[in-house]
């Protein structure tokens, strides 16, 4: 006769060594599966006499229930320790920095402006603004520009929908409204840099019908065309990073300067990539001049006591220059791969002092 007590000894020592679900099974079907040793056990009730068969029966029972009972808590406890172990190996810190993936970039326009900035600033100038959507009065007639006059015609003008007194406000057509904001604002001396958003209706390869520019103001008592020229070529050397450039100043015409000029660099479009400072070609990069008498009258101020100087140039025309971009509209167009390409890293902030663009 089974020693049933060793024999449940033996299972449930198997029971608590099986180390997965797959060895534990195979102990179950060991004791109490078809063939099992605890089902064998059970088969030989049949043979015995009734007296045995009462006494044994349920001891076989309890044996069978205990083992069953066993093996589905160990199953329970394997299950557990293996999620244990799984929820231990995937665990993350939630408090680590995040990578540093980089996910984005800073639009040329952007970063050249901001180089602009960083060199305007070490001359001096603060940063100005003024609303993108412009009365008449600020974006022409303060700038001398009169009623009917031609040099109106000069911008494509977009206008809006005129209000009840038939006023008709416009999309600023250059950042030159925010020259007589900044005068009419406080008393000079002034020594603004004026970056922003710009629009004319027109659209091709090297228009836009938005576009960028950025404006310089000074007024002083004192202030003159060498300054002007100076802080120019102080400009021009900076954002180019090179020693020197050579600049022409051509007589030109706008309605708030006098006299005005227009300003060329020298650079060499050979070979196919351009050089700035070498070469013998000549490139527009900008507008400038003394502030218009008329102007400064606009504003109150006395043109035989104050004077000034302006200029304005195209943003985006300066990053195609210096970036070697060759299309205006694609910095317009949200290409990712495009801005991929020639986008900034968020972390490359221009300052002078470890150079604009390294
Ligand atoms: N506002 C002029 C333009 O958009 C540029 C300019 C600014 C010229 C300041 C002279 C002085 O063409």
């Amino acid at each position: 006769m089974t020693d049933i007590k060793a024999l449940e000894q033996e299972i449930r020592t198997a029971i608590e060594a099986a180390t997965d679900e797959a060895s534990l099974d195979a102990v179950r079907v060991g004791a109490i599966g078809k063939k099992g040793s605890v089902s064998a056990l059970m088969k030989t009730l049949g043979k015995m006499s009734p007296e045995e068969r009462q006494q044994n029966g349920p001891l076989f029972n309890s044996l069978r229930d205990g083992i069953a009972t066993a093996v589905s808590a160990k199953k329970d406890a394997l299950h557990n320790a293996a999620l244990d172990a799984r929820l231990a190996s995937e665990k993350v810190d939630v408090t680590l920095p995040t990578r540093p993936l980089p996910q984005g970039s800073i639009h040329p326009i952007t970063q050249v402006t901001d180089e602009i900035i960083a060199i305007f600033a070490d001359m001096g100038f603060a940063v100005a603004e003024g609303p993108d959507i412009e009365t008449d009065f600020y974006n022409f007639t303060a700038l001398n520009f009169p009623e009917g006059h031609p040099a109106r015609e000069m911008h494509d003008t977009f206008y809006m929908t005129p209000d009840e007194e038939g006023a008709k406000k416009v999309l600023r057509t250059h950042t030159s409204p925010v020259q007589i904001r900044t005068m009419m604002a406080a008393e000079p001396p002034h020594r603004v840099i004026i970056p922003g958003r710009t629009y004319r209706c027109d659209s091709d390869q090297t228009h836009t019908p938005m576009f960028h520019q950025v404006e310089g103001l000074a007024v002083d008592k004192s202030t003159n065309m060498g300054e002007l020229k100076w802080v120019l070529e102080q400009f021009c050397k900076a954002f180019f990073e090179v020693e020197a450039v050579e600049m022409k100043f051509r007589p030109s015409y706008f309605p708030f300067t006098e006299p005005s000029m227009e300003v060329d660099i020298r650079c060499d479009h050979s070979g196919g990539e351009l050089k700035i400072g070498e070469g013998d070609d000549w490139m527009e990069i900008l507008g400038c001049g003394m502030v218009h008498p008329n102007v400064l009258r606009n504003v109150n101020l006395d043109p035989d006591i104050y004077q000034g100087w302006a200029f304005g140039m195209g943003i985006d025309r300066l990053a195609m220059l210096k970036y070697g971009i060759p299309d205006l509209r694609d910095f317009f167009a949200a290409d990712l791969r495009w801005l991929r390409h020639y986008g900034f890293s968020a972390l490359d902030m221009p300052n002078l002092a470890t150079g604009l663009s390294r």
